[in-house]
């Protein structure tokens, strides 16, 4: 139905669509999460083993969402509908889909908004340290509405004048401010040490869960196992190489992350302190190390600018899964599904923005889960972040690469995948059935058990 393709909206050009996945990749999986991993599981053998995970693993299972995709051009529950029919189990797997989009959307909003904070500290909370700045419930609140009002701005344009415009804009931006903090970085003295950490591999840190760690961050970082890409794929056109452009999203996304190691090491390694600080890594560490150096005022101020402009390209897409959702599927303009999926996102989220010590039983949920918490962690936000974010994330990886490669059939995917390319050959698509069929179910299915257990690094 050519009135339907209309109504949903389609890239206008292959790098706007490139663009806005890349944006959908690139967010604080790459500068936030990623170094951190990086700076606790001992630098370069951890960037060496997720630069394999990313290619060998994410790219392949990447170009089955956004097949799965394009073949049905529809949200996630519709697209799996589309193959099964109305009645099937299936869809249980797009509702959760949809679901861990507006609850992921909630808290990475909270997160991003410290961001958007820290961009202004010196003018909102000159004096305050992370702690106290975190548990502002009027600071934190505030900061969330901010953006996710950016957010609801940007999806209610729609497809190609909203998400695909704002990121051909801001991604652009992105790349030259990180350059920016990179010259300011490895001109520092003494930052050659933080590159050596950042690319030599010490093969000695090599371990299981190190892998399972590195795995799971290749399937956040590229927005995987939620149907993102599922979406954004839905508005592919059938002439569109899937397998070009999804290669520049993995290449660009892997050139982001690389940046921001080439931004964090040498500054922290510079002022003498250890990059295995875990998730304080970015809010907590670097303003310190900013402080200390000369031109630090600039350098933070345009350091938490990108990192919220990062934020917003993922954010956008996270929102746009739940409101493609309801544009498909009911009777829902646009506009009226971002205000409403707005609102309530809002709400989700004012629990984990009062977590980090604003609001007792948000704060300390032991009453819930125990002492131990969730991997040590017994705030609403990191709780939902493990539930939903890490664990949920490689359960609906698993279903939905089983559904692909067995329920659609990975044939018939590779048939979609075809559509279009000019530069997969018969032994890549032989080799990718096969990677679909067995091993990425089973490395999945090992990230899952791993997340259960609770790897740490
Ligand atoms: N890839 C995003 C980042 O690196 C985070 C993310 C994970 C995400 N899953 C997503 C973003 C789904 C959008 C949609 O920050």
């Amino acid at each position: 139905m050519e009135t339907t393709s209309l109504q949903r909206g389609q890239w206008g050009s292959r790098i706007g669509f490139i663009l806005a996945a890349a944006g959908s990749a690139i967010g604080l999986g790459n500068i936030w999460r990623f170094p951190y991993l990086a700076g606790e599981g001992g630098g370069g053998a951890f960037v060496l083993i997720y630069l394999v995970c990313v290619v060998a693993i994410g790219m392949p299972y990447l170009f089955a969402e956004l097949s799965l995709g394009r073949k049905s051009q529809r949200n996630p529950v519709g697209a799996i509908m589309a193959i099964t029919g109305p009645k099937s189990m299936w869809i249980a797997v797009g509702a959760f889909c949809v679901l861990a989009g507006f609850i992921i959307l909630s808290y990475y909003s909270v997160i991003a908004g410290w961001a958007v904070g820290y961009a202004v500290k010196d003018v909102i909370a000159p004096t305050m340290g992370f702690e106290e700045f975190a548990a502002s419930p009027g600071i934190v609140i505030g900061l969330l509405a901010v953006f996710l009002l950016l957010t609801l701005v940007v999806v209610v344009g729609g497809i190609e004048q909203g998400i695909e415009r704002w990121s051909k804009i801001l991604l652009p931006i992105l790349f030259v401010l990180m350059v920016l903090v990179i010259v300011r970085s490895v001109t520092l003295e003494g930052a050659a040490e933080g590159i050596a950490f950042f690319l030599i591999p010490d093969f000695s840190q090599v371990s299981l869960d190190l892998i399972i760690v590195a795995l799971g961050q290749a399937f956040f970082t590229l927005s995987l196992g939620m149907g993102a890409m599922i979406t954004y794929g839905s508005y592919l056109s059938k002439r569109e190489d899937i397998a070009i452009s999804g290669g520049y999203v993995v290449i660009f996304n892997t050139a982001i992350a690389f940046m921001a190691g080439f931004m964090i090491f040498p500054a922290i390694f510079a002022m003498g302190v250890d990059p295995a600080t875990g998730p304080a890594l970015v809010f907590v560490i670097l303003p310190e190390v900013f402080a200390q150096m000369p031109l630090g005022g600039l350098v933070s101020f345009t350091f938490f600018v990108l990192l919220s402009i990062a934020a917003l390209t993922s954010s956008i897409s996270l929102l746009e899964v739940v409101v493609s959702y309801f544009v498909d599927e009911t009777s829902w303009s646009r506009k009226k599904s971002v205000l409403i999926i707005g609102g309530l996102t809002f709400l989700m989220a004012i629990p984990s923005a009062l977590s980090q010590g604003a609001v007792d039983i948000f704060s300390d949920m032991s009453f819930l889960f125990g002492e131990g918490g969730i991997l040590g962690q017994n705030d609403f936000l990191s709780i939902l972040d493990y539930l939903v974010g890490s664990a949920g994330l490689a359960i609906g990886a698993f279903f939905l690469s089983v559904f692909i490669a067995w329920i659609w059939g990975a044939s018939e995917a590779a048939e979609e995948l075809k559509q279009g390319s000019t530069i997969l050959t018969r032994g890549m698509i032989t080799t990718w059935v096969f990677m679909m069929k067995w091993i990425i179910p089973l490395v999945v299915a090992v990230i899952v058990i791993g997340n259960v257990l609770g790897v740490d690094v």
